[in-house]
C-alpha cells in the first residue's frame, strides 16, 4: 500500500507534539524520524528523549531512520524508545547482515538504506531477511535538498528485483519528494514517500492533502 511518511526533521519543534497530532488527524499513518550523528551525516537531529516524549501522543508506526556510524550499538535503546521500524545504513554497518538479524530480534521491523552513489548489489545477500529498503533520492543529512533524478531507474531496477524474487518489500525514497514529483516515484516502483520541508513548511493540512491526492 503506498503510504506519505512525513519526515519531522522539518517540523518546528516548538510545536511538534501539536503538528504531529494535526498530521495524525488527517490520515497520517507513518512518522519518519531521522537520527543524525554528526558523523556518518555532518548534522546531529535528535535522539532518544524527543523519540520518547511523542510516542505517549503518537500513535503512528515510527518509522526511525539511522544515519549514525556502527547503529547496532543502538538499536536495542531505539526500539525500547518506540520505534516501530529502524532502517540502518548500510555503509554505517561493519556487518549489515549481523545487524539486520539484531533488529528482528528485537521484534520490530527492519530497513536498509543505501545513500544515492551506492550500488543496490548490496542488498544481493539480505533483500529477503529486510521489509523495508530506502532509496536515499538527495545524499543523507539535510532536508530541502533537490531530488537526484538518476534515482527513478534505481527505484525501478529495485522493484523489478523484488518482483522476480517474489517479495513484497516495501520501497521508500526519501529526500526532495514533493507533490509535483510522487506521482513519478510511485510510477517507478516506490511505495513509502518521505516528505520533510514539503509536508511541515507552510500550511500542514493542505501539503498533505496534496500528497494524498497522488497516493
Ligand atoms: C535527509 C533525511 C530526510 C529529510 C528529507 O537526510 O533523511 O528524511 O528529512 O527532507 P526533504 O523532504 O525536505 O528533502
Ligand atoms: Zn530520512
Amino acid at each position: 500500500m503506498n503510504c506519505l511518511a512525513p519526515s519531522i526533521l522539518s517540523a518546528d519543534f516548538s510545536r511538534l507534539g501539536e503538528d504531529l497530532s494535526l498530521a495524525e488527524r488527517n490520515g497520517i499513518t507513518m512518522l519518519h524520524i531521522d537520527v543524525m550523528d554528526g558523523m556518518f551525516v555532518p548534522s546531529i537531529s535528535l535522539g532518544f528523549p524527543v523519540i520518547e516524549s511523542i510516542r505517549k501522543k503518537i500513535n503512528m508506526v515510527f518509522d526511525v531512520h539511522l544515519m549514525i556510524k556502527e547503529p547496532e550499538r543502538y538499536v536495542e535503546r531505539f526500539a525500547e524508545s518506540g520505534a516501530d521500524m529502524i532502517t540502518v545504513h548500510a555503509e554505517a554497518c561493519l556487518h549489515l547482515h549481523r545487524t539486520i538479524g539484531q533488529i528482528r530480534q528485537l521484534g520490530v521491523k527492519c530497513g536498509v538504506a543505501l545513500n544515492p552513489a551506492t550500488p543496490l548489489s548490496v542488498l544481493d545477500y539480505v533483500l529477503e531477511d529486510v521489509d523495508m529498503v530506502l532509496l536515499m533520492t538527495v545524499n543523507p543529512g539535510f532536508g530541502g535538498q533537490s531530488f537526484i533524478p538518476a534515482m527513478y531507474e534505481k527505484i525501478k531496477t529495485l522493484r523489478k528485483q523484488i518482483t522476480e524474487k517474489g517479495l513484497n518489500t516495501d520501497i521508500e525514497v526519501d529526500g526532495g519528494i514533493k507533490a509535483s514529483n510522487a506521482e513519478r516515484a510511485l510510477r517507478a516502483g516506490a511505495n513509502v514517500l518521505v516528505a520533510g520541508s514539503a509536508v511541515f513548511e507552510g500550511d500542514i493540512e493542505k501539503n498533505i492533502k496534496e500528497f494524498q491526492r497522488v497516493l
